[in-house]
């Protein structure tokens, strides 16, 4: 990048947000706002909002917020840069070029066009599939129970006998051999180009925008490797890209299926269950579930049931947890995986499998328990120590109890007994340096408390301050914009005060300051729409509006009585302490 701001500021001004988010969202007004279903996460009625007053959206399911420019990145996944372009183009403005560094236009430039390849390749493949030298590809996908519509939403293909026809394909179109290299399906040689996929049947792996970003390539019948993959390049992330989303993202479903395999993603959205997905031979990242959490809160775990299936949901229901999201695990025997269970029990079956799916907790202690010979006694007692010591994950006494319960039953270990030995081991842990034990987790939660204590007056002031412009009177010689110590919010007061002073506050244009963080954008979006106590009465808003008041004024005289310079300023900040006690504001 970069665009001068008031370049960015154009884009988002001549963007309607009403019009951009309506090719997205079926919208419906109600009142001086629109509403329709979140695109964010799931969800049965809408709690997706839309302001053309301040040109923002905001959903009060899951807290997604910002303007035009941002809703375009979270939606289609851009980045900054390609949302503001899109923008840019939607309404006919002309963006510069020269700011962009030449190292960056040249990166952005072949990214595209190994993107174009890849689409040329796809093509190539699926073309490929339905002549005749594709025959034996074609008979395999018919041979696993594929329909022709499966295969052309899949795009699948075939990568004929000959050792370079695609390399050559590619030539003619003018692809030059440095790139060619690397989209990552040729290798270049001294003696000459070869496809690196080979007799395969063809799968592109498309990123959730639907651009091919690479392919995978499974042999037909038996050979090594049973599949060849593309190997990460400048637009192939594997990591953060999971097979299937594409189509995943768009159910209506509130989980996600979460499989091994390119078949497996395949065949469960041939039965109907097109909220399936893989992360594909490599191991689930937490970039992965993060990608998930976009979309979904909980996941279905269906790895296949042998030992390299149960190794893998173990390392990824941690990942899982971590990133906040709810598993279940879901049992395939007496089959390997999703694609053979469909095949032979049907749809209906696996419906109920999923119902019956387990929670990943008690999955983990029915896989713990297998390490253990429970007509030993000795073995038996460790069993239990050791599911005792899982239990202590749970730092929330309440979420623990529930835990043991549920454990107890499942495990047929008397309640008492099992709530006791998870006493007697919490009580053991505590001290040590080791967050297993509940105690680490408790004094995280009093840090955070504290910081909000500071940081949440401050939002909240300038929501009010936001909604109700008429109350910068009330506040006018008491709060300025450094009594904001929080530096974000900093930032954000110094511009609501100014557009105060010039007659408007411009949300919207407020957060294009922010856009480049996105941590930094959802946290000032949140500011612009976070909910006043509508429902408190008169008397209850103005003890909540001078509440908030007092609470910012007196952490910034906190604040500042700690950093004072000298004896002089410190006298002059307990005076104001001291006044601030006789503080009295009313909203009306
Ligand atoms: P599986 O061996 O379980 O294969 O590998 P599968 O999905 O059941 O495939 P079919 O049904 O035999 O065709 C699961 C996934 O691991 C990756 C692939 O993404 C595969 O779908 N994998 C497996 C590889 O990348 N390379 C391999 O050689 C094997
Ligand atoms: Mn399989």
């Amino acid at each position: 990048m970069f665009y001068p701001e008031d370049t960015i500021e154009e884009v988002r001004m001549r963007n309607d947000i009403v019009d951009v988010i309506s090719g997205y969202v079926k919208l419906q007004k109600k009142g001086s706002n629109y509403f329709g279903l979140c695109p964010f996460h799931n969800e049965k009625s809408p709690s997706f909002s839309v302001s053309p007053q301040k040109q923002m959206y905001y959903c009060f399911g899951c807290g997604a917020g910002g303007n035009a420019i941002t809703f375009v990145m979270e939606y289609e996944n851009y980045t900054f840069l390609e949302a503001v372009k899109l923008l840019a183009d939607r309404a006919g403005i002309r963006l510069p070029e020269a700011e962009d560094s030449p190292e960056e236009r040249q990166k952005s430039h072949k990214r595209s066009r190994i993107l174009e390849a890849n689409k040329l390749a796809a093509n190539y493949f699926y073309y490929q599939l339905r002549h005749p030298q594709g025959k034996a590809g074609y008979e395999y996908f018919k041979n696993r129970a594929l329909s022709d519509d499966t295969i052309r939403r899949f795009g699948l293909g075939y990568a004929n006998k000959a050792s370079n026809d695609l390399y050559q394909y590619l030539k003619s179109k003018g692809y030059e051999d440095s790139l060619l290299k690397e989209t990552g399906l040729v290798t270049i040689e001294e003696r000459g180009a070869y496809d690196k996929f080979w007799n395969r049947v063809m799968f592109p792996i498309m990123d959730v925008n639907s651009r091919v970003v690479g392919f995978g390539g499974r042999v037909m019948g038996s050979g090594e490797p049973k599949y060849l993959n593309s190997p990460e390049t400048l637009v192939f992330d594997k990591s953060r890209n999971l097979y299937g989303l594409n189509y995943a993202r768009t159910s209506r479903e509130n989980y996600i299926l979460l499989c091994e395999g390119y078949m497996d993603v395949i065949a469960m959205h041939q039965a109907g269950f097109t909220h399936a997905v893989a992360s594909l031979g490599t191991a689930f990242t937490p970039q992965h579930a993060l990608l998930l959490k976009r979309y979904t809160q909980q996941v279905v775990l269906t790895y296949d049931s042998d030992g390299a299936g149960v190794k893998a949901a173990l390392r990824a229901i941690p990942i899982l947890k971590e990133a906040g999201i709810f598993t279940k695990v879901l049992s395939m025997k007496p089959y390997k995986d999703p694609d053979e269970f469909v095949k032979n029990m049907g749809a209906d079956a696996f419906r109920e499998r999923i119902a019956q799916a387990q929670n990943s907790f008690l999955f983990e202690v029915d896989v713990l328990k297998r390490d253990f010979q429970l007509d030993d006694p000795e073995q038996k007692t460790k069993f239990y120590h050791g599911v005792a010591e899982k239990l202590l994950e749970f730092g929330e006494a309440l979420e623990r109890d529930n835990f043991i319960h549920a454990v107890s039953q499942a495990q047929g270990i008397p309640y008492e007994d099992l709530r006791r030995l998870v006493n007697q081991l919490g009580a053991r842990l505590i001290g040590r340096p080791r967050s297993a034990a509940y105690g680490g987790r408790r004094e995280a939660g009093k840090k955070k408390e504290k910081e909000d204590g500071i940081r949440k007056p401050q939002r909240l002031l300038l929501t009010w301050l936001i909604e109700r412009p008429v109350l910068f009177d009330k506040i006018d010689g008491i709060i300025g914009v450094d009594d904001f110590i929080e530096p974000l919010y900093r930032q954000v007061a110094e511009m609501v005060f100014a557009g105060h002073k010039q007659g408007k506050v411009n949300p919207a244009e407020i957060l294009n300051h922010f856009i480049q963080d996105e941590e930094q954008y959802k946290e000032v979006a949140a500011l612009f729409h976070a909910r006043l106590e509508e429902s408190l009465d008169s008397g209850g808003q103005n003890k909540a509006f001078s509440e908030v008041v007092y609470r910012v004024k007196k952490n910034s005289l906190d604040y500042a009585s700690r950093n004072a310079a000298d004896i002089g300023e410190l006298q002059k900040i307990i005076r104001e302490q001291a006044a601030l006690k006789t503080l009295s504001i009313t909203i009306d």
